[in-house]
């Protein structure tokens, strides 16, 4: 059986709400999942403790080809430790956007990534899943939201009010991150002509996925 009919792709910005959805979508399907950003946080995070700088390429690419990374179920660890915390903070978001320019570790962490799909099937969420990773999976996605509604469900998920100086931070570091994301030079952020856009400003999460099973029942 080909395996690609077995892949869903699901791509967008920070905040979407598509790791919920993209994770969902896959214990539904008794697919595996892979949060794709999780290993660009996490080669982050590695250069920070071992005192490279996210801008020094060929460091930061030979420490993503040896992550000692492992993903226990929801859990995260780094060398053994859990890092599940660790990993999700602004700070490591931002050195995970810087990180995630650098071809070297967009390559070193390619393998990694492809290695994910078994037979059971894979979801993957990220930026690059459809254009780069998996270009032959099955259905491909494109979930986003505005930028506003994306600020509001963090400030929820960290209870924090959806107003507010802290508020507007959440706000400008998610358009930030956007742009960083979109400008980049390699795998930049957008939607492939052949991926479908799911725009969940107004859906919930289980319509979301709804709308996600429906699609890949259709093909
Ligand atoms: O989805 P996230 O917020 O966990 O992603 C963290 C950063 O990693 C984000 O700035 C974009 C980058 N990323 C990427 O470039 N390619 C991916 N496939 C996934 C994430």
């Amino acid at each position: 059986m080909d395996l690609n009919r077995k892949i869903i792709a699901i791509d967008g910005p920070g905040a979407s709400g598509k790791g919920t959805v993209a994770s969902r979508v896959a214990a539904a399907l008794g697919f595996d999942y892979l949060d794709s950003g999780a290993l660009y946080r996490l080669t982050a995070l590695y250069a920070q403790q071992c005192h490279a700088g996210w801008s020094d390429e060929t460091a930061v690419a030979a420490l993503a080809g040896a992550l000692p990374a492992e993903f226990d179920g929801s859990r995260i660890l780094l060398d053994g430790r859990d890092v599940t915390d660790a990993v999700r903070s602004e700070a490591i978001g931002m050195g995970a956007s810087e990180v995630a320019q650098l071809p070297k570790v967009r390559g070193a962490l390619l393998q990694r990534q492809r290695a994910f799909l078994t037979e059971k099937g894979l979801v993957g969420d990220g930026r690059d899943m459809g254009s780069v990773v998996f270009p032959d999976a099955a259905l491909k996605i494109f979930l986003t939201a505005s930028a506003r509604t994306r600020a509001e469900r963090r400030a929820k998920q960290i209870g924090l009010p959806a107003e507010g100086l802290a508020f507007e931070r959440i706000l400008a570091d998610i358009e930030t991150r956007d742009e960083a994301d979109r400008r980049r030079a390699v795998a930049p952020l957008k939607r492939q002509p052949d991926a479908l856009l799911l725009d969940t400003t107004r859906l919930t999460i289980e319509e979301s996925v709804k709308k996600v099973l429906d699609w890949y029942a259709e093909i």
